[in-house]
Formats: structure tokens, sequence, C-alpha cells
């Protein structure tokens, strides 16, 4: 039988909904998310704390990693800072992501080769403490001998470009995340996979040799308006009668 992917889900854009307007709301309540995800099968809550805060706070990161039912999943730059709170709240795995402030989402992967040292030694301190890392890369063979180099538990291959792009560009990607799982796989590192994933990809993804997990938010967070606008204005109707 095929082994289970698991599927982290990024509620980031849960919190993205209350920042907009300054934090100030009630709602949505990112607990509450958390649990309805965990109630329909999620394996895992991801969050990235980035240094900007545009959307998860540092309020969160310490509510979900008392209170999260599952396994907790940080994205974080590798900067001291963002080492010490994940020393401070432990979550189950991090997840080390390349973070420039103006850009609309994460939108590459993370430089290994050239940012060896450092990112070994985040990886020694936050494994000492428990915490299982994976490193967000390009489908690059030379990134994935990296990872392996510095001591990684798992990679999680950048799906954004291939999600993207159409025709022959697609195909070669497709080629490339599969190169780069195998070898992932036959160093004894564990194949993750994540960004702009759909129903549509998710479910080409699922052939991807060797993976093991997800990690899907956006999507997510927009497909549930769909069924939720509609019992939200439902209510609001009966609320005004
Ligand atoms: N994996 C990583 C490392 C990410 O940075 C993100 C975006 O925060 C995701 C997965 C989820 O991407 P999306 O929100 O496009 O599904």
């Amino acid at each position: 039988m095929k082994n289970k992917i698991r599927l982290g889900v990024n509620v980031d854009h849960v919190a993205t909904l209350r920042q907009v307007r300054g934090g100030k709301t009630t709602y949505p309540d990112i607990l509450e998310m958390v649990l309805a995800s965990v109630k329909a099968g999620a394996d895992q809550i991801t969050i990235h704390l980035r240094e900007d805060r545009r959307h998860i706070q540092l309020q969160d990161l310490k509510l979900l990693s008392e209170k999260c039912p599952v396994d907790l999943n940080l994205e974080m730059a590798v900067t001291q800072k963002m080492v010490q709170l994940a020393n401070k709240y432990k979550p189950e795995w991090c997840c080390f992501v390349p973070e420039k402030r103006q850009e609309l989402t994460t939108e590459g992967g993370l430089d290994v080769i050239k940012n060896k040292k450092n990112i070994q030694k985040a990886i020694q301190k936050l494994q000492a403490r428990g915490v299982e890392i994976s490193l967000f890369i390009a489908p690059d063979l030379n990134q994935v001998k990296a990872a392996f180099e510095v001591g990684a538990d798992a990679i999680e291959l950048h799906t954004g470009h291939w999600v993207l792009y159409q025709g022959a560009r697609k195909l070669k990607e497709w080629d490339r995340l599969k190169k780069a799982a195998t070898r992932a796989y036959h160093l004894g590192l564990r194949v993750h996979a994540g960004h702009g994933l759909d129903y549509t990809h998710a479910k080409k993804i699922t052939q991807l040799p060797f993976l093991k997990e997800v990690n899907i938010g956006h999507f997510l967070v927009c497909e549930s308006l769909k069924s939720g606008l509609q019992s939200s204005v439902k209510k609001m109707v009966q609320v005004l009668k």
C-alpha cells in the first residue's frame, strides 16, 4: 500500500485577515481555525513568523506551541533571533526559509551552499532541543547534497515555480523535482514539498517519488471562502430579520 502523504496546513493567511485590521479584531480566531483543520484531517499546522510580522505574530507562536494538538512546523529565517525563539517554543519541526522584506511570499529556495556554516550551527542547536529541521530548497541536486551535508532531517522542495510554469518548462521543472526527491531519499533525507499547491497540483504531486509531506496554505484559505461565505451571509441575513 502507498504511504499516506502528511498534510501540513499553513494558517498564515488566517492571520493575514486579522492583521489587515491591525490585529484588533477577535476574528478570525487562529486556534479555532487550527482545530477545524485538525478535525478535517490536517496532520500538522505550519506557520511562518516573518521578521516584518505581516501575518503570524509572536503571540500566535506562543499560543500554538501550547495548544496545537498536532505537530507544529515553524517556518523561519535563519537568524539568531529566530533560532532563539524556536529554541524557546520548541515546535516539532522548523523549516528554514529565505526571507526578503519586500517579497509577496517566499519566492525562492534557501541557498544552503552559500550559508552552510550558519545553517549547520542553527540545525545543531535546534536538533539538540529535539526539533527536527527541514530546509526549503529549489529542486537542485547541489542544494540537496548541501542539505545532507549540514545535517538536515528533511528537505522541502519548492513547488511554486513548477505550479506557475506551462508547457515544456513545467515538464522540465517536474523532472528536476523528481530527480531532487530521489537523490534526497537516497541520502537519507525525508522529502517534503510545498508552495502554490492547489487541488490539481496536489493530485499530481502525489506522484513525486518518496514524498512524505506537503505544506499548503494560500489555496486552502481562498478555497474556504467558496463554501464559507455563503453560509456566513445566510446567517447575517437571519440576524438582520
Ligand atoms: N512551504 C513553505 C516553505 C512556504 O514558505 C510556504 C508559504 O508560506 C508554503 C509551504 C505554503 O505555500 P502556499 O501558501 O502557497 O500554499
